[in-house]
């Protein structure tokens, strides 16, 4: 019997669940269940499990019987504690909700500086550990915060709802602020420095590792060897999948962007922490990540829709006169630049209370201006942070992945402004694909699009021009706090 492999990726905002038959994926998808209140947002994971279910009931039952893996990539950092009857408490902070500034702002610098030394993380109010702190502190309804409790984070938690087990992966780890980096076991005194002592962390396990079978009546959906695993934290996995290399740099987008080398050896130099640079271990456990993440780029375009009430084809067509215009220089007299710090600012200057700001308007400004200029300035943010954390020389080539490979405006804009080769994976899902190998070991064919920095010298003043406004008022707005 041929054997199926189901894949998960829940994504900021939506989850991708994938039933693989012989290599070909069927996919579906849902809204990732949140909730906002004001500033707020957590992760409503019983709804998140009921709609996986619900998902995962929606395939040809046949074909889920032959199942014998199911993969699961995730965000990092969010997840829940579990009280001594391992019940839920408290909420799922979403990863990106900056409550947790309040104690990160109580941290003293040495304490900063020895948890950079022993996790290779910049302590930020994203990462679990700190979320942890918070719903300690300030969560009414933990009312005694003093008790023992368990951290999982969100694939953790699936796995626990699907097999009973308590269990986490390397790269999901890396990202809770309480991961040794040097020993890969549990900090002791990362939690005792942040006043998490209480709490116990899983066992960890390597990605694609068994996590244990589906009890319950939920198993005999699938195949009955059938095992859970981790994939990994969704851009790593995105790594696995496209097969990068030591000398390529993998620029994984979605709701944010990330980007990420695979590496020897941990950075934890005093420079790499003033650059607010993440260390992590990789999914085959051999190597290490360094990675960051740009905390706003597909969701500023997903806010451009909205605001112009444009749907995706129609940002399509507007993209592609926009591309035109750059092609013929007809858009050099724009000089519109969006800094998409939307929802704070990414490294080297990462700053949750930055705010975004749009460039050049005047009364004649198009919406084409408007989206080449959002497409200017995420390539710019993008340009600062990739010459200061990586030392853009080693790496040959960008390998794009996620819903920008379906913005060649954007991709030559990054081939131009970095002067790097960059190629887009035009896959439907990476991260999926990425699970799959994690899962299987069975690589997938990808076709992918080439660019190459331009050589045309009108197109290289006026972004030589741009670059130098972006970072004029990049460098005034971050001087002043702002
Ligand atoms: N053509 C496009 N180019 C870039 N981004 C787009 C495009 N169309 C939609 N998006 C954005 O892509 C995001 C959704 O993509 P995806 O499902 O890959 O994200 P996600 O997996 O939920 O997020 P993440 O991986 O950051 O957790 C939304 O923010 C949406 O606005
Ligand atoms: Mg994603």
């Amino acid at each position: 019997m041929t054997s199926n492999c189901l894949t998960i990726d829940v994504g900021t905002t939506n989850t991708k669940i994938t039933l693989w038959c012989n290599g070909i994926p069927e996919i579906k998808q849902f809204v990732t269940p949140k909730k906002t209140v004001a500033t707020q947002t957590n992760f409503e994971l019983s709804y998140l499990w009921d709609e996986v279910i619900r998902t995962i009931s929606s395939f040809d039952p046949i074909s889920l019987k032959k199942v014998t893996r199911i993969a699961i990539a995730s965000f990092g950092e969010s997840g829940i504690l579990l009280n001594e009857k391992n019940n839920p408490v408290g909420q799922c902070i979403s990863w990106f909700d900056d409550r947790a500034q309040i104690i990160v702002d109580q941290i003293t610098e040495e304490k900063k500086s020895r948890i950079y030394q022993l996790t290779g993380l910049p302590v930020n109010a994203h990462y679990s550990a700190l979320k942890i702190a918070w719903l300690l502190k300030y969560d009414k309804t933990i009312t005694m915060p003093l008790a023992k409790y368990k951290w999982l984070c969100v694939p953790d938690y699936l796995v626990y709802r699907f097999t009973g087990n308590l269990a986490t992966e390397y790269t999901i780890a890396s990202r809770t602020l309480c991961l040794d980096i040097k020993t890969g076991k549990w900090s002791k005194e990362v939690q005792q420095l942040l006043g998490i002592s209480n709490i116990s962390f899983p066992e960890i396990y390597s990605a694609g590792c068994n996590l244990g079978h589906i009890q319950g009546k939920l198993g005999k959906l699938f195949a009955q060897e059938c095992q859970v695993i981790i994939a990994g934290h969704d851009h790593m996995c995105g790594a696995a999948g496209v097969g990068l290399d030591e000398t390529e740099l993998l620029d994984s987008t979605g709701t944010t962007e990330a980007m990420m080398t695979i590496v020897e050896h941990f950075d934890i130099s005093s420079e790499a922490q003033k650059n607010a640079l993440a260390n992590g271990i990789y999914v085959d456990d051999q190597h290490y990540t360094r990675f960051t993440a740009m905390p706003a780029a597909g969701s500023t375009i997903a806010w451009l829709m909205n605001l112009c009430r444009i749907n995706e084809n129609k940002l399509i067509e507007l993209m592609n006169e926009a591309q035109k215009g750059y092609d013929d220089h007809s858009l050099f007299n724009s000089r519109v630049l969006v800094m998409p710090h939307f929802n704070g600012s990414g490294a080297p200057n990462k700053m949750s209370s930055s705010k975004g700001i749009i460039y050049g308007l005047t009364s004649q400004t198009t919406v084409v201006e408007l989206i080449f200029g959002l497409f200017l300035g995420l390539t710019c943010e993008f340009k600062i942070a990739y010459t200061t954390l990586f030392n853009s020389e080693r790496y040959h080539l960008i390998k794009v992945i996620g819903p920008a490979a379906k913005d060649p405006l954007w991709l030559e804009l990054k081939a131009d402004i970095l002067q790097a080769n960059v190629i887009s994976i035009d896959t439907e899902q990476a991260v999926s694909e990425g699970a799959y190998t994690i899962a299987t070991g069975r690589h997938l064919k990808k076709k992918v699009r080439k660019y190459v920095p331009t050589v045309d010298v009108h197109k290289k003043r006026y972004l030589k021009q741009m670059l130098e406004t972006y970072k004029v008022i990049y460098q005034n707005k971050i001087s002043k706090n702002l």
